[in-house]
């Protein structure tokens, strides 16, 4: 099941490290390739020489390995892996990593690991209720990590509470799980354009819209989750995005935008254009900021390019093509319209007059309209389930 899979696991200080042997043996036995890693307190609570037994390679803590003479490479260790797992997960390294620190081999091999990276906080239920803990979780989710909350039950300081390792044979089917789930998009290029576009008045004006880019930024993620190689063509938001597999293009200007997805369409299987692209610019662009003494009352404006009516023109057979319709009226008339002028694959159709879809929620209502198909019709969901849901459709051209 887990044949040709390279999987680090780092261990750090905690108690429940005990138990990392038998996930090792259930990783290997499914014939994954196992490298652990140890903070210097995990050596504690676990031997190193019960690991590289279990694993069947070499246990490393230390950037240079005095025994063998050799020099460990983060960098080597991050590309190696298919995924990382970081159990247990102290509240120390845990803030570490939010915070970008670098102390240990451990950490240089979670900032320079491209993997995806699953963690597992194991702790007393205090120091995992603590507000700062609570919000380095989030962090860390919001970098893309995949977090395993902890079990509830007896903890090594006597109380009862959430902050439980869950058991190997849990944290073993998670990285099975996501190894199953995550071939469905396995090689596929995908491009995604997401966020608003600003178009400049002069050097500190400009004319924007209210997307957010999270519609496009769920759907990124969720093609990575599922194997795909993103490229993911972004305006500007304030939404973080680090994610194992998705390479970000920040633009800023409809003309950039257009630029950059017409360069990366040709070698992508799959493009979804969610931005909210600028359908108008300043004809002029002042050099220098427009004074109000000269009484402005109005701006010459000048179409920019529809990029995905060029992309649909430049669409060779195989590959898909998806496009958003934001509308107000009218809505299903005008996304088929917009689904056979731009010659897409498929639309997905939103519509203002639903309360809780559009820009800035984040929730949103869909309708998905296939060439050829009827339109089907989805309830108020979360952006990311939204994203699932479209991603679910365009499977099914696989
Ligand atoms: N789009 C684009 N380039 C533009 C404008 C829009 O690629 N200059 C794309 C959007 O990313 C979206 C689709 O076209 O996938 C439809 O965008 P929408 O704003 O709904 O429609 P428009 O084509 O701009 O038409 P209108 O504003 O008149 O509804």
């Amino acid at each position: 099941m887990l044949q040709g899979k390279n999987i680090i696991v780092g261990i750090t200080g905690g108690i429940a490290a005990y138990k990392i042997p038998l996930l090792i043996r259930m990783l290997k036995k499914e014939g994954a390739e196992v490298r652990v890693l140890v903070t210097d307190v995990a050596k504690n609570f676990v031997t190193p020489l019960t690991l590289s037994v279990v694993s069947e390679n070499p246990v490393a803590t230390d950037f240079f390995d005095s025994e063998t003479g050799q020099w460990n490479s983060h960098i080597d260790l991050g590309l190696w892996a298919d995924a990382l797992l970081l159990a247990p997960l102290t509240a120390n390294t845990m803030a570490k990593m939010a915070a970008g620190i670098a102390d240990n081999l451990l950490l240089t091999v979670v900032l320079s690991a491209r993997c995806p990276l699953f963690f597992a906080p194991t702790m007393d239920m205090d120091m995992f209720k603590n507000v700062v803990t609570q919000q380095n979780i989030v962090k860390l989710q919001a970098l893309g990590y995949y977090y395993i909350e902890p079990a509830k039950g007896e903890l090594a300081s006597g109380l009862k509470g959430l902050g439980r390792m869950p058991e190997p044979e849990e944290l073993f089917s998670i990285l099975a799980q996501y190894f199953k789930k995550n071939t469905i998009f396995n090689d596929k290029h995908v491009l995604i354009s997401a966020g608003p576009t600003h178009e400049p008045i002069d050097p500190v004006r400009f004319i924007g819209n209210n997307s957010t880019g999270k519609m496009g930024i769920e759907l990124a993620k969720t093609f990575a989750q599922q194997g795909a190689i993103v490229e993911l063509v972004l305006g500007p938001t304030q939404i973080t995005t680090g994610f194992p597999g998705i390479s970000v293009h920040s633009v800023i200007t409809a003309k950039e935008m257009t630029e950059v997805c017409k360069n990366l369409f040709p070698q992508n299987d799959i493009v979804v254009m969610a931005a909210a692209v600028a359908d108008f610019t300043p004809k002029v662009v002042s050099a220098t900021k427009i004074k109000k003494e000269i009484q402005l009352n109005s701006i010459t404006l000048k179409p920019t390019e529809d990029i995905l009516s060029s992309l649909g023109k430049m669409k060779k057979n195989g590959q898909i093509l998806i496009g958003f319709a934001l509308e107000t009226d009218n809505e299903l008339e005008n996304a088929k319209k917009k689904l056979q002028k731009k010659n897409l694959d498929m639309i997905v159709l939103n519509s203002l007059q639903d309360m809780g879809a559009g820009f800035g929620f984040d929730t949103n209502k869909i309708t998905l309209i296939k060439k050829g198909e009827k339109p089907v019709y989805y309830i108020l969901k979360s952006k990311k389930e939204v994203a699932q849901d479209i991603v679910s459709e365009i499977a099914k051209y696989i």
